[in-house]
């Protein structure tokens, strides 16, 4: 049995997640739902997020800074879990500023002290790592990620709150660099300079010292006091570094699980809304059951405009995968699910939609594979296309026949309700049920 439907309405605490390998649209259903929300919070990944708004100046891509940005009212929380790239943080907030918006660190944006710092040689090594990988690369944004991730859990990382604490800097990147520098000269990277790392990030730090607090328990008092508290994913659910396909994964939890400990915030009840595309996409490397690597993936590219928002890469299309989104619903606790995109897939007739998955041994998949993904055969549904615009259109009852069975077809499938569909960039093209 479906869920009931519910209009898109904040509960106290929201948590959006993308569903498949990321950019999904989140941004704009953030942008959204922020408009009901005291908190937006970040909680996993770092600047390998590309978020994008389009606003009434034009389209903006937010990279760390949470989408609640543009809400005046809004106490936009970068979480413990994410990894923080300080001095892409201050050119960002620059960035913003230069786009008329409103950021002011210390009153609509904090950043938790228990962040993890991405360092230049993060993205160095990271860059370094997937070049030595040749055929098995990645496919990793080149920022850094892994790496801060990785000394993270080594405990040699540094935290966002010793940058405003000189003694316990200084001495953290003594460590770090004793450490890094044997690997990277070993491997004829460039050693690191303590001292010069120790000027970039006090001066980074000196920036955003009004922002840098116990975001934690600054958020477990709002949410104490009943504030409405927006979880904002990055990347998607099968980009978890433990769900996901890995090895091809980001290296954080991007799923809701990241959310508790990405925050601070107990589990307490918690509506989760999952975003997935009319169609699937992945950037990177990886297996893709439902990848369209014919003239009609290439036809989804350009109508969709698939192309990376943080490196612009080309985005590999395939049609909806059903199988894939079901298990990122379980696993994330999501019911209900929002669509976005419906718009593109006009004039792509007949519609298709990966239902199950056969394997080698001619057997269907009962689970969602954790080894072996790329040598599934997708099991195919056929549905009728459609041919109408639906940019204009705001009420399901009046969308074209063929999408309102696409729509329940998904809803069939996945075992989510759709509760809201976007046909369209703009912040009103939006049909909510
Ligand atoms: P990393 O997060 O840069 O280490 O990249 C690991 C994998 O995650 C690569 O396949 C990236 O393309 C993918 N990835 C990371 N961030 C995003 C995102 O925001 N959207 C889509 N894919 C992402």
């Amino acid at each position: 049995m479906l869920p009931p439907f519910f209009v898109a309405k904040l509960m106290p605490t929201t948590c959006v997640v993308g569903i498949l390998w990321g950019d999904e649209g989140k941004g704009k259903v953030i942008d959204f739902l922020a408009a009901d929300a005291d908190y937006v919070v970040r909680f996993g990944g770092g600047h390998n997020a590309g978020h994008t708004l389009i606003l009434s100046s034009g389209k903006c891509v937010l990279h760390l800074v949470p989408s609640g940005i543009v809400h005046r009212h809004v106490v936009n929380v970068i979480g413990n879990g994410v990894v923080v790239d300080p001095i892409h943080l201050v050119n960002e907030i620059q960035r913003l500023r230069d786009r008329g918006l409103t950021v002011d660190p210390g009153r609509n944006l904090l950043v938790s002290e228990r962040a993890h710092v991405i360092l230049e040689a993060h993205r160095i090594q990271d860059q370094w790592a997937e070049q030595a990988r040749g055929k098995g690369r990645i496919g990793t944004t080149g920022r850094g990620i892994g790496p801060a991730y990785a000394d993270r859990c080594s405990r040699i990382g540094l935290r966002m709150g010793d940058l405003l604490r000189k003694d316990l800097l200084k001495a953290g990147l003594l460590r770090l660099c004793a450490e890094k520098n044997a690997m990277f000269t070993a491997i004829g990277l460039k050693a690191l300079d303590a001292n010069l790392l120790f000027d970039l990030l006090t001066t980074a730090g000196e920036q955003l010292r009004p922002a840098i607090c116990d975001a934690g328990g600054v958020l477990r008092a709002a949410h104490q006091a009943g504030k409405r508290v927006l979880l904002e994913g990055a990347q998607g659910c099968l980009l978890d570094v433990e769900h996901g396909t890995y090895p091809y994964v980001t290296s954080s939890h991007a799923s809701t699980g990241g959310a508790f400990s990405g925050t601070g915030l107990p589990p307490h009840a918690m509506r989760v809304i999952g975003i997935a595309k009319a169609y699937a996409t992945r950037v990177g490397e990886g297996p893709f059951p439902s990848e369209l690597t014919n003239d009609i993936g290439d036809r989804l590219r350009i109508a969709g405009n698939e192309f990376g928002s943080t490196t612009g890469r080309p985005r590999r299309c395939g049609w909806f995968d059903a199988v894939a989104v079901r298990y990122s619903g379980e696993l994330s606790g999501a019911r209900e699910l929002t669509v976005t995109n419906l718009d593109v897939l006009r004039g792509f007739d007949p519609l298709q939609v990966v239902t199950g998955y056969r394997l080698a041994d001619g057997t269907m998949a009962t689970t969602f594979p954790a080894f072996d993904l790329e040598s599934v055969q997708p099991v195919f549904q056929t549905l009728p296309g459609f041919h109408e615009d639906l940019r204009e259109i705001r009420k399901f009852d009046q969308l074209p026949l063929a999408a309102r069975r696409y729509i329940e077809f998904l809803e069939q499938q996945t075992r989510m309700a759709v509760t809201t569909i976007s046909v369209g960039p703009e912040r009103d093209q939006v049909i909510l049920r």
